[in-house]
């Protein structure tokens, strides 16, 4: 197979979109989930992101995953591996080169929002691994996890720290809904960036190239394509802020100016006072601690836990031990 499947649950993205802009820009502290950046022009600066010196946690966990992909093929044996929030799928390779190798993998199931995003690696894999079964899956992990095709033993993996994008109650619910779909026995890969100090974190998050300031204001732009809305994004400062109490970083767009920014496709107008921002992204770090006591929490128990050598990404293999 050249062409990958590619499955879509995203019937209406403007209707999901309005009802979020609806929701977070009537609140009182206005809000927006992170996962509208990821357009193809967000998703390409994304990708440019992860190449930054400052945006330390991709090359963590690469560092992790080169050094461990074979030792999880083993332990895993895993028939299906299914990616959530594939990206690129570039880290993904690693393991799929080991399980190859293994002799067991049969089928990769990457998922994403990003319909673009998902297509191009979809096919890329399929191109490389022309004895894998490739069907991609675009859509919400958070909603549309019923079902998970591929044989069994299934590894899930979850990378790059995307869990820290939920809030703490959010997360316990999405472990849920993994362990749910998942059989006994299966397996949960799990990349969770690390606490660390303030200044490693807020310039992972605020590059000196300003792509980062970027990514986050194409929100923005994404609302205005979607929902016919008049953002200047130059009317928005981006923020990066480690919130030490609740250990996340959170990324923000805070208005120079008073505004009053039309959005027609939601028939809201929003005002913004001088300064009012909206919360546009929380990415949670995490302890060792909590993270097993989190997946023992769903119903995983963790097998191994690895960081990289400057212990500033972790990585969890963890099995699905009880419903
Ligand atoms: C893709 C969600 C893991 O939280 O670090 C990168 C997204 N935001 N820079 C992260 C992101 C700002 C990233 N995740």
């Amino acid at each position: 197979m050249t062409e990958a499947d590619l499955e879509s649950h995203r019937s209406d993205v403007a209707a999901e979109l309005r009802a979020d802009v609806r929701e977070g820009l009537t609140a009182a502290q206005k809000w927006l989930p992170p996962k509208w950046f990821y357009d193809a022009e967000g998703s390409k600066l994304f990708e440019e992101i992860t190449a930054l010196p400052e945006y330390y946690p991709t090359r963590s966990e690469r560092e992790v995953l080169a050094g461990r992909a074979a030792e999880i093929a083993e332990l895993t044996g895993a028939h299906t591996l299914v990616e959530l929030g594939s990206g690129s799928s570039e880290k993904t390779r690693l393991l799929l080169d080991a399980l190859t190798a293994h002799g067991t993998l049969e089928s990769f199931v990457p998922m994403d929002v990003s319909e673009s995003a998902l297509a191009e690696a979809a096919t890329a894999i399929s191109a490389d691994y022309p004895k894998l079964e490739v069907r991609g899956v675009v859509g919400d992990f958070t909603r549309h996890l019923q079902l998970l095709p591929g044989t069994s033993p299934r590894v899930v993996a979850f990378l790059g720290g995307t869990i820290g994008n939920f809030l703490p109650g959010e997360r316990a619910e999405f472990l849920h809904s993994v362990r749910e779909v998942l059989d006994e026995g299966e397996w949960l890969l799990l990349g969770t960036d690390l606490v660390k100090d303030r200044d490693t974190l807020e310039r992972a998050y605020d590059d000196s190239a300003g792509v980062t300031a970027a990514f986050n204001r194409n929100v923005l732009r994404v609302i205005n394509a979607e929902l016919d809305a008049d953002f200047d994004p130059d009317d928005f400062d981006h923020v990066a802020y480690w919130n030490a109490d609740q250990e996340w970083i959170e990324m923000r767009l805070r208005a120079r100016r008073p505004l009053q920014v039309r959005i027609p496709g939601a028939d809201l107008v929003v005002p913004f006072a001088e300064g009012e921002h909206i919360r546009t992204e929380v990415s949670a770090k995490f302890r060792a601690a909590g993270v097993e006591a989190e997946l023992g929490a769903a119903g995983f128990a963790l097998e191994r836990w690895w960081t990289d050598s400057r212990q500033r990404f972790g990585v969890s293999l963890a099995r699905s031990v009880r419903a």
